[in-house]
């Protein structure tokens, strides 16, 4: 993805390599989310907008429950940035192949690639809020699929 910005407007080859990379890896992220482990699994995490809503009052109000999987704040994000990936890199192959007319094409792209960054600051801001939070951190549970059950007391 930060290939793909770093080469948007200079280097055409090194952009669309980067691009389809990114939603190759998005992919297969998706994938996963139909037969992984069952915290990586889309049924896991993807709810409906009340409890999304809910989950939100709950945590400005410091009151939101703990989750071991993905928030359904942090869910929802997680769709929508694989969703945007997708979609910005199938822009991107519909106006190199001229199905989508150049103009039009572009400023589609241009708005969808320039979105995946809205929301990825959203989402580090969620992150970074749900820790404060949660008194936990999310960061390393990303990387690593690991969060401390709640009667650890690491
Ligand atoms: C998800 C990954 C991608 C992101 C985030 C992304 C983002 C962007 C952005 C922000 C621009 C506008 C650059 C500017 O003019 O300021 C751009 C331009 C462009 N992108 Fe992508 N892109 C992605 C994937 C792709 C793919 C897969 C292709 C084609 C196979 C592609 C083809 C192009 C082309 C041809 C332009 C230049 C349009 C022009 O100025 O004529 N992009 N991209």
């Amino acid at each position: 993805m930060i290939v793909a910005y770093a080469t948007a407007e200079d280097s055409r080859q090194g952009h669309e390599i980067a691009g389809l990379a990114a939603v190759a890896l998005v992919t297969l992220r998706a994938l996963w989310g139909l037969v992984g482990p069952a915290k990586a699994r889309f049924d896991d995490f993807v709810t409906g907008p009340a409890a999304i809503i809910g989950y939100l009052r709950g945590l400005a109000a410091g009151t939101a429950p703990r989750f071991l999987g993905h928030t359904p704040a942090g869910g929802a994000m997680a769709v929508l940035l694989l969703v945007l990936v997708v979609a910005t890199g199938l822009t991107g192959v519909l106006m190199v192949g001229g199905v989508l007319p150049h103009e039009a094409g572009e400023e589609l792209h241009e708005i969808l690639g320039t979105s995946i960054l809205v929301v990825a600051g959203a989402h580090v801001l969620g992150v970074v809020v749900s820790s404060v939070g949660h008194r936990e951190t999310l960061i390393r549970s990303m990387v690593t699929g690991w969060k401390p059950a709640p009667s650890d007391p690491a």
